[in-house]
């Protein structure tokens, strides 16, 4: 633990060296080679993500500000004095400054992200804003992490998971996390969800194919990754960004599709592409409302509110911890 000042301190659970290598290695090794997209986050993924959420084409992010921005007070409400914030994915920390406005009594915020520098400088962005709350910052994969730190005792905590990342997961997988997210918590507490919901195609596609091409750049930056860190030899220009809407699965998919035949040296290990083969780079589900409420039943939460935008765009969910059957 790194202690930065008295209202912040730092955890790094950073994952090892040795876990991301097999991680790649197993998932370019697959008939269907595939990265997994927590894999995005290094600083440059993290910065290129954020230039993402700011584009005319990717309507998610301003719509769940402006749903926060709508509801805070209510929402505020919901979460309640003598609170512990919990963010998973906390990335810029921006969309919480809107909620922490409405809550000056906070115990606590806990952001927790697997981008180490990028969560490093959000929160000391944070404490500079809000110099009275004690933040708890946690690098680490949240999928792997089973305890949170034990910090100060608060009446209720509350989990924050904004920018529709639970649609990253496969459905199972997303249960499986709402249950683990679930058993850190106690009856009474709750978490906020942003969830991007179905919708026309059209609109989701131009989302995730920007004119300007950072989407792009975004999803080849993987190979700029993987080419820094496992001593790899991928030519970035013999790759080409490919998103669209998959309907029978509910979901768009990334892939790098590779424009020739090639041959890519990852970590000692030969990796061969044919022309047309792809590298699946990322899945993002989209839900109706009720297909999200009735994930969440029987996974250790209910339905407590939903609050959407006017075009239905984008659903933030406030979830009650019910710790029933199946947690
Ligand atoms: C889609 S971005 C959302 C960022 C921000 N919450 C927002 O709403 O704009 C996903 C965030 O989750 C983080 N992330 C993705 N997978 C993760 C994992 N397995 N463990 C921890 N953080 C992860 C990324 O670093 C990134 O900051």
């Amino acid at each position: 633990m790194t202690q930065s000042n008295s209202t912040v301190k730092i955890y790094d659970f950073y994952p090892s060296f040795a876990s991301f290598k097999t991680e790649i290695l197993d998932g370019l090794r697959k008939p269907q080679k595939e990265i997994h997209a927590k894999f995005f986050y290094d600083k440059l993924g993290s910065e290129l993500f954020e230039e993402i959420t700011m584009l005319d084409e990717y309507y998610p992010t301003r719509t769940e500000i402006f749903i926060l921005e709508q509801y805070k007070k209510e929402i505020a409400s919901m979460v309640g004095i003598d609170s512990i914030l919990i963010e998973f994915g906390s990335g810029s920390s921006k969309k919480i400054r809107i909620l922490l406005d409405e809550l000056p009594d906070l115990t606590a915020y806990m952001p927790i992200d697997i981008s180490k520098e990028y969560l490093e400088e959000s929160t000391e962005i944070l404490a500079h804003h809000f110099p009275n709350l004690p933040i708890v910052a946690v690098c680490a994969d949240y999928t792997e992490l089973l305890h949170l730190p034990d910090i100060k005792h608060a009446a209720r905590q509350v989990a924050f998971f904004p920018g529709s990342t639970i649609g990253n997961f496969e459905p199972l997988a997303a249960q499986k996390f709402l249950r683990r997210v679930s058993r850190t918590l106690k009856k009474g507490d709750g978490m906020i969800i942003g969830v991007d919901l179905k919708k026309d195609p059209s609109v989701l596609h131009a989302a995730y194919n920007d004119a300007k091409g950072i989407t792009a750049e975004f999803n080849s930056n993987l190979l700029r990754r993987i080419n820094r860190e496992l001593n790899a030899d991928f030519i970035l220009d013999n790759f080409r960004h490919h998103a669209f809407y998959n309907k029978e699965f509910g979901r768009i998919e990334m892939h790098l599709i590779s424009l020739t035949d090639q041959t890519v040296r990852v970590a000692n290990e030969n990796i061969s592409f044919t022309k047309g083969e792809t590298i699946h780079t990322e899945n993002s589900y989209k839900y109706s409302i009720m297909e999200f409420q009735d994930m969440v039943r029987n996974n250790g939460f209910f339905p407590e509110k939903v609050w959407i935008d006017p075009n239905n765009l984008f659903g933030v969910f406030y979830l009650g911890v019910s710790h029933n059957s199946c947690v």
